[in-house]
Formats: structure tokens, sequence, C-alpha cells
């Protein structure tokens, strides 16, 4: 079989369940901007589909919409040049995601640690949909024939399985149709730790609000929250090596490493001697410096509802003009009739 050339293009997607984290910025929103450019399109989603694979309030989810757009925005996503849109506006997600869902094997969904970490216990009672989430995120990628997927380590596994769908779909049907997808999962803060736990990730949903720094937070909650981040009593290594075994002193020097563009190796041969006395101011004046602009311009954003709304709007019926097409090659290969005169 021939190989395919496809355009070299990133798809990404943040669920709006809760607010934007460092974690996320850290992890995927400041990378999705690293990758604007001429090398790659570029598009980007607020994914509601798979937030209301648990309980959301109404309310919430279009507020939570609406300020992840904002997020995206204020972090440098560039509308014109990228593609930004939430994904219910787009049927065709949810339309190649059934066909995904008849692709993708039951064994293969039961082994998602995400799965088994938010289904809990009790999994009789979770919905159909947090099952079938992965197959939905495949489509998301795929609908597009992305090349490429910037995440967080934690989607490692969703990606994984992204290429398992498509290799079976090729395989099933014959074709050399949809892309076995990259996962750039990179930079120095793929895994951004809870600043109360360093076992645990920083998630928006931690019950505890003094474990992350929520894009929103001001100067003093962000810098109070640093001086109470969990560590431990020793001074800082010259060298990554002297972070073994040290999960907090790790977290706070990968997190100083990505804001500032560097690696902790770098920020080790700074730092390194200092105590976290002395780190720890830093690195709150490093967040603060960082992470305020982008705040202040969230907010902004927020009071121009009308504006999201638009910038929405229109990021949908760029995503259809290239979706719609991949839909209905898609159903012609599966065999739906009708498929080809539409
Ligand atoms: P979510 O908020 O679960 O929709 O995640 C959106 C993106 O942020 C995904 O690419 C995740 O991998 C990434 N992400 C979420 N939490 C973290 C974290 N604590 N560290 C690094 N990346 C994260
Ligand atoms: N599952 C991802 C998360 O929770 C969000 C997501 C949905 C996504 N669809 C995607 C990420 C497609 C990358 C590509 O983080």
């Amino acid at each position: 079989m021939t190989q395919t050339q496809f355009t070299p293009r990133v798809f990404s997607g943040i669920q709006p369940s809760g607010g934007l984290t460092l974690g996320n910025y850290l992890g995927a929103m400041k990378r999705f901007v690293d990758m604007q450019g001429p090398e790659f399109e570029t598009i980007y989603c607020m994914v509601d589909l798979h937030a209301i694979t648990v309980w959301q309030d109404p309310a919430a989810l279009s507020h939570n919409t609406r300020e992840l757009c904002a997020g995206y925005i204020a972090a440098g996503i560039d509308p014109e040049q990228s593609i930004l849109f939430n994904q219910s506006q787009v049927p065709e997600h949810a339309q190649l995601a059934w066909i995904f869902n008849c692709v993708a094997r039951m064994g293969w969904m039961q082994r998602m640690t995400q799965w088994k970490d938010k289904a809990g216990k009790n999994t009789q009672n979770a919905s159909l949909g947090l099952f079938a989430y992965p197959a939905l995120m495949a489509a998301d990628i795929l609908i597009y024939h992305a090349t490429h997927v910037p995440v967080g380590e934690d989607q490692k596994q969703h990606l994984e399985l992204t290429r398992d769908i498509a290799i079976k779909f090729n395989n099933d049907f014959g074709v050399d149709f949809f892309p076995v997808t990259e996962p750039v999962i990179e930079g120095a803060a793929t895994r951004v730790m809870s600043l109360r736990d360093g076992s645990k990730k920083m998630s928006k949903s931690d019950p505890s609000d003094m474990s992350r720094i929520n894009m929103t937070d001001d100067a003093d909650t962000i810098a109070k929250k640093i001086r109470k981040a969990k560590t431990d009593p020793d001074a800082l290594p010259s060298e990554v090596d002297g972070l073994e075994d040290r999960p907090e002193a790790r977290n706070l020097v990968n997190i100083y490493a990505a804001l500032s563009d560097s690696s902790a190796a770098q920020v080790l041969a700074e730092v390194g001697g200092k105590q976290f006395g002395e780190f720890k101011p830093m690195l709150a004046e490093l967040a603060v410096e960082k992470l305020s602009p982008i705040s202040s311009e969230m907010a902004r954003l927020m009071g121009e509802q009308s504006e999201i709304d638009q910038i929405l709007a229109r990021g949908a019926e760029k995503a259809r003009a290239i979706a719609a097409p991949i839909l209905k090659q898609t159903y012609e290969i599966v065999g739906m009739v009708g498929a080809a005169s539409r």
C-alpha cells in the first residue's frame, strides 16, 4: 500500500470542566502556542462533549467554555492563525466517534487508566459516554487527519489508542485513509504535580484549591500557594540526579523551568545550593510575572462575551470545512448509501 502524505496538522483539546490550571497551561496551552507557525496548521478545541461524560452544571459549562476560549487567546493562540472552536458545534466529531465506537474493542477501552480512575469502584454507575470517551478523542483528532497532537503525559495512553483505532480502521477496510498520529509530549512540565502532594497530578478537580494554581488566581494568591507548597527540608541540588526521590522539589524546579523556557538542568545550575526559603519567592515572582498578563487579558475578554461567541462560531465554520469532506469519505469507505452524492 502506498504511504499517503498528510498535511502537517496539529490538533489538541482541553475540557471546559472547570477552571484552567497551571498544569493545563504549561503541559498543554503554552505548547499549543509554540506550535503555531508556518510548519503546521493548528486546530484547538474546547471539548465540551468530553466534559459532559461526567455531570456538568449547564450554566457552569457555558461559562467554562467561554473562559477556556478567553484563556486560549490570552495565552497567545491567534484565532486568525489557528482554528479555535468548541467541539459540539462541529457535529462531525460525534458522527465519526460513532464509527469508531464500532471499530474500537471493549477490551481496549477497559484498559484505559483514565476510565478506571474516573469511573472509580462503581463502574456500573458511570456514564456510557465516559467509557467511550477515548473513541470520541480519536475522532477529534482523525476527523482533521491531524498528524501531531501536543498533550500532557496523562494523555499518552489515549493517543496510543487513537493510533490503534486508525490502524484497525485502515486494515479492516483495506485503505490508507487515517494517519497514525504522533503524540507530542515534550518540555519541562508534561506532568505538573499537586502543590500539596508530589505524587498526585495538579488537577482542576482536586478538592483542595491550595493544590493548584488557577489561571484566574491573583498575584497574592499565587504567591501564597507557592509559599505554602509542600517541600522537603534540604537545599536544592545542583544537578537533576539530586532530585531523585524528591517529587515536590522536582515539581517546583520543573515549573520554574517551564515558565522560564529553560530546562531543570539549567535552573539547577543557577539555583543549586539555595534553600526553599530563597527559591520559593523567586518562583512566585516568576509565576506572577508570566501569569498575571494572561489572567488580566482573560478577565478583559470575559467582558466581551459576544466577541468570544463570534470567534467560536467562525472557528467552527473553518473546522467544518475540513471535517465534512473527511466524514463523507469515511462514510463512503464504510459503505453508507447516499454519502457520495452529498
Ligand atoms: P484536561 O484539563 O484534562 O482537559 O487536560 C487538557 C490538557 O492539559 C491535556 O493535554 C492534559 O494532558 C494537560 N494537563 C492537564 N493537567 C496537567 C498537569 N497537571 N500537568 C501537565 N499537563 C496537564
Ligand atoms: N482527553 C483530553 C484531556 O482530558 C482532552 C481531549 C479531548 C484531547 N480530545 C482531544 C486532547 C484530542 C488532545 C486531542 O486532557
